[in-house]
C-alpha cells in the first residue's frame, strides 16, 4: 500500500526447511524477481525463517539489507537479535552461517497470542535462561508468575528485558569468542537431545531446559557451581 513491490516466498514450517535446498530456492526466487542491492529482505516468521532469510541476505551480492519481524517467542527473545544467521547441513544444525546484523528488528508481541502452548513454552525456556545467566529479578518474576495468561499480560516488558540483555552481551562480543558463549547456557546437553531425536522429538526450548539442569548439576559436581543452584 505504501508503494513497494512485495514478493513473498513461503516455505513449509520447521527445521527441515532450513537447508541448502531452500537456500538455493530463495536465491533463485530473488533472481527471478530482479532483486537488487537497493531492495530489502524481510524475514516474517519464527527462528527458521529468520536464520535462513538472514543467511540469504548476508550472502546475496555479498550482503543486502534484512529486516527481522519475529513472530514466535523464541525468535523474539533470541534468534532475531544479535545477527547470527544459519542453515543446517547433514553434519549438524547451524553449522553454516554468518554474523550479519539486521537493519531493524520489529517485534509485535500480539503475535504470541496465536502461538500453540508448546511453542510458547519452548520460547519461555530461553527467557528462563536469561534470568539464570544475567538477571535475578527476571528469574524471580518468572518463578512467581501464575501461568501463561499472567505472563502474556507483561510479555512486552519481558521480551524487552531479554533483548536488552542480549544487546549488552552482543555489544561486548559480537563474534562469539568470549562473553557471548554465556547465551549457550544449557545448549550443549540440549543439542545432544535435539540431535538424538532428529530435531523432531523435543522442541529447542525443551532441550535447552533439560540442558540447563544438566549443566547446573555438572557444575555442582565439579565444585564450580554453588550447591543448591540446580534445584
Ligand atoms: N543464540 C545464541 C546467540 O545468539 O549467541
Amino acid at each position: 500500500k505504501a508503494g513497494y513491490r512485495v514478493h513473498s516466498f513461503v516455505f513449509p514450517a520447521g527445521e527441515g526447511s532450513k537447508n541448502l535446498s531452500t537456500y538455493a530456492d530463495v536465491l533463485h526466487f530473488l533472481g527471478e524477481h530482479r532483486f537488487s542491492r537497493s531492495d530489502v529482505v524481510v524475514a516474517l516468521g519464527g527462528c527458521v525463517v529468520g536464520d535462513l532469510a538472514g543467511f540469504c541476505a548476508s550472502t546475496l551480492f555479498r550482503g543486502v539489507d534484512v529486516i527481522q519481524i519475529p513472530t514466535t517467542l523464541l525468535a523474539q527473545v533470541d534468534s532475531s537479535v544479535g545477527g547470527k544467521t544459519a542453515i543446517d547441513v547433514p553434519q549438524g544444525k547451524n553449522l553454516v552461517g554468518t554474523f550479519y546484523q539486521p537493519k531493524q528488528v520489529i517485534i509485535d508481541t500480539e503475535t504470541l497470542k496465536t502461538l500453540p502452548g508448546k511453542e510458547f513454552a519452548s520460547g519461555l525456556a530461553e527467557v528462563i535462561k536469561y534470568g539464570a545467566i544475567w538477571d535475578k529479578a527476571l528469574f524471580s518474576r518468572l518463578e512467581e508468575a501464575e501461568g501463561k495468561d499472567a505472563l502474556l499480560e507483561n510479555i512486552a516488558d519481558i521480551v524487552f528485558t531479554c533483548c536488552d540483555i542480549k544487546r549488552q552481551v552482543v555489544e561486548k562480543d559480537e563474534h562469539d569468542t568470549g562473553l557471548r558463549m554465556i547465551l549457550n547456557f544449557g545448549h550443549t546437553a540440549g543439542r545432544i537431545v535435539e540431535k538424538a531425536y532428529h530435531y523432531t522429538g523435543y522442541t529447542h526450548g525443551q532441550a535447552v531446559a533439560f540442558g540447563m539442569i544438566v549443566a547446573s548439576r555438572l557444575g555442582e559436581k565439579m565444585g564450580r557451581t554453588a550447591l543448591g543452584t540446580a534445584e
